[in-house]
């Protein structure tokens, strides 16, 4: 009682001490180099202008859709180990038994309208999905191969017309992911070692001219507005000239388009991609994306039940906006054209959260701070790359004059302190308080220090807002 009480009346005198309150100037106690990146399209106005949108949007959806969702992981009673896409790969299925599975491929309970619901629903603003991945099945109608969902399937439909319209209603930006140098349907696509012998030995020429070229050709003149292509694994084949040429034929098409980050050597694309699933330990300059799993496949896998928890799933979207990226999270429709139901639940959940703090979210900004990512540990992962011990206490994004503490460590103590704060801090509230009722705060020599309520208002983490002059 008495402590709410004192929490009653430190809110009221709130705004008295804000106006009063100017934060230290002291700098964490150590500070983390912001994360070197790798070249990217210089900021030409082209750029500029094309990326406006997409430094805005912050959380997309991916979507990983092919023929590969009919065997589902399993290959003649066997699990395949890996992601579900590569199953033809790793099982090393011969082109003519994997083209059988096109047959069998009719997605009758395909609703365009529901996935890109969905997407919104989960507060993403963008939809990237596979027009053909390495196995070289088109998803949408290609003149180009009569290997497209259209022609070898009895579906019949092109769910790709379907999406685009479905997403133009919603406003969310409608993008292709396009293999351009696997392809194991080809003779002389890079990958099919089983069937088409060694790749270094293909006439890959000959395939970038009539299948790759034609078909992303079409994929940017027929399904309307193309927010990017996402292009992927270039592999060695993918020279500068021949990604350059590529690059230069998406931008004569729809200038508008941007090209992700894993287009080819001496690449001019429009943003950065970390690799599969990977957040980068701290603050990183320049465009880029993280692509991320749901559970640990991107095609559909019939077995794999390893999904992440909406509260991992919000922790690592602030995260990664706290470190300048995007969040381009994947779900796997199945064979019969929906998307899993735990899938849909769980972006149901960290929608909820979306749609209450946004705000700290679409079009923030880096952190200021530095500390509250950790320490290095000293380990590495597989490839090298260093391994944080990264409290998950709270992340910061920023606009102009606001901080938002996204806190997933509830305090015990009704005391949020955050790092010293340079800014003089006019005052603090809490996003998801409809009254944004203010918070009273005091400055310490570590920090600020903001009363906050007994418990947060959203699940997993509610956020704070700082703000400062
Ligand atoms: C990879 C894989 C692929 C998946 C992609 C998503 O590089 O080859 O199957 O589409 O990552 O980021």
């Amino acid at each position: 009682m008495r402590h709410r009480l004192t929490l009653g009346i430190a809110a009221l005198l709130a705004p008295l001490l804000a106006s009063s309150v100017t934060a230290q100037t002291t700098t964490p106690d150590y500070t983390i180099p912001a994360q070197p990146r790798r070249p990217q399209s210089p900021e030409t106005p082209q750029h500029a202008a094309r990326i406006g949108w997409w430094r805005q949007a912050k959380f997309g959806m991916f979507i990983h859709w092919g023929i590969y969702s009919v065997p589902a992981g399993v290959y003649k009673g066997e699990d395949v180990k890996g992601i579900g896409e590569w199953i033809m790969n790793h099982a090393k299925i011969p082109v003519k038994d994997y083209e059988k599975y096109a047959a069998d491929f009719n997605p009758t309970k395909f609703d365009a309208d529901a996935w890109a619901q969905l997407a919104q629903d989960a507060g993403m603003k963008y939809l990237v999905i596979t027009a053909k991945h390495h196995d070289g099945f088109a998803m949408f109608k290609s003149e180009a191969s009569p290997y497209n969902i259209v022609d070898a399937t009895p579906f019949h439909r092109d769910p790709m017309k379907e999406l685009a319209a479905a997403c133009a209603k919603r406003g969310i930006r409608f993008g292709f992911y396009y293999s351009q140098a696997q392809d194991w349907h080809e003779p002389n696509g890079i990958g099919n070692t089983w069937d088409f012998g060694p790749d270094d030995k293909k006439d890959f020429e000959q395939y970038f001219q009539d299948k790759c070229i034609p078909q992303v050709t079409e994929i940017l003149s027929n399904y309307g507005p193309i927010a990017l292509v996402w292009f992927d694994t270039p592999r060695n084949v993918m020279t500068p000239e021949r990604a350059g040429k590529l690059e230069k034929l998406v931008h004569t098409l729809q200038p508008n388009c941007l090209v992700s980050g894993r287009i080819g050597q001496g690449s001019k694309s429009d943003y950065d991609s970390e690799g599969d699933n990977h957040i980068p330990p701290t603050v990183r300059t320049g465009d880029w994306e993280t692509p991320a799993t749901l559970n640990d496949t991107w095609g559909y896998k019939a077995h794999d039940h390893n999904w992440k928890k909406p509260e991992d799933l919000v922790f690592k979207l602030t995260d990664i906006v706290s470190k300048g990226g995007n969040y381009l999270l994947n779900v796997g429709p199945t064979a019969e054209g929906e998307i899993p139901p735990e899938s849909q639940q769980i972006l149901h959940e960290v929608g909820i959260w979306t749609k209450a703090n946004g705000e700290a979210i679409y079009g923030a900004g880096v952190t200021p701070f530095g500390a509250e990512f950790g320490k290095p540990s000293g380990k590495n992962d597989s490839r090298g790359r260093p391994i944080y011990d990264a409290p998950k206490d709270w992340r910061c994004t920023t606009k102009p004059g606001k901080l938002y503490f996204s806190v997933f460590n509830w305090p015990t103590d009704g005391k949020f302190l955050t790092p010293p704060i340079t800014d003089k801090v006019k005052g603090a509230y809490l996003l998801a308080d409809p009254d944004h009722k203010p918070l009273a705060i005091e400055n310490t020599d570590k920090g600020l220090s903001i009363s906050v309520p007994e418990k947060g208002l959203t699940p997993y983490a509610t956020v704070i807002v700082v703000e400062t002059e």
